[in-house]
């Protein structure tokens, strides 16, 4: 894929991602009552580099192009959402999918279901329409939902797992795990404290 290439291929994500980021922005101060507060902490995004959408293409055995780009990542727009708690993510999740003109291409439930290792999110594509001159196109835009003690807990297992190899991994990988349970009750003591208040 040559720059020229990459960056006409990222245009139109970048769109659906605006579109995402403006519908997500719009819930945040209107779905809930005034002194209820607001669901989102914060929200990040980026579009996928074109050094990790080569890696990525390589790694699940595909020739690098614009077409094996388009047809195969569905996270090369990526909105990250920081909740407070997990019930505001579902009601998100809810009032995104009730919305007329998005699709849901794909979605998985870390939070009921966690990973292995731990990690808890809320993983939805959702299908963005991008309108053009004389056509219409769906771009998928990835979107993770998380709560504040969930993305600390990503962001820590990925400082700790990201450096080099270690000798006790098996140990660490444990205690990760275990680390993650502890938070997803701290988090909920913590939301009694607010439901009381
Ligand atoms: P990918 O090829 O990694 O995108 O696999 P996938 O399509 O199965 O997606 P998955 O639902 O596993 O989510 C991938 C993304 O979730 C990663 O890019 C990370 O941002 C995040 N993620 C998934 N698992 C973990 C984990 O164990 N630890 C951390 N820190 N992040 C994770
Ligand atoms: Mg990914």
């Amino acid at each position: 894929m040559t720059n020229e290439q990459y960056y006409e291929l990222i245009r139109p994500y970048e769109d659906a991602m605006q579109v995402m980021l403006t519908r997500l922005s719009i819930l945040n101060h209107s779905i809930y009552a005034r002194d209820a507060g607001k669901p989102v902490h914060h929200m990040q995004n980026r579009i996928k580099d074109k050094r990790s959408m080569e890696g990525k293409l390589e790694r699940i055995g595909v020739t690098d192009s614009v077409i094996n780009a388009k047809d195969n990542l569905m996270d090369i727009a990526g909105v990250r959402v920081i909740c407070y708690f997990q019930e505001e993510i579902y009601t998100l999740v809810e009032a995104l999918k009730r919305q007329a003109d998005v699709i849901v291409i794909k979605e998985k439930d870390y939070m009921k279901n966690p990973k292995p290792s731990g990690y808890r999110s809320y993983h939805i594509v959702f299908g963005v329409p991008v309108h053009a001159l004389d056509a219409m196109e769906y771009y998928p835009v990835e979107v993770q939902f998380r709560t504040l003690s969930m993305d600390f807990w990503s962001s820590m297992e990925h400082k700790i797992c990201y450096k080099k190899e270690r000798e006790n991994k098996e140990e660490i990988s444990k205690q990760l795990q275990a680390l993650s349970n502890s938070l997803t009750m701290i988090e909920e003591e913590m939301r009694e404290y607010i439901q009381k208040s």
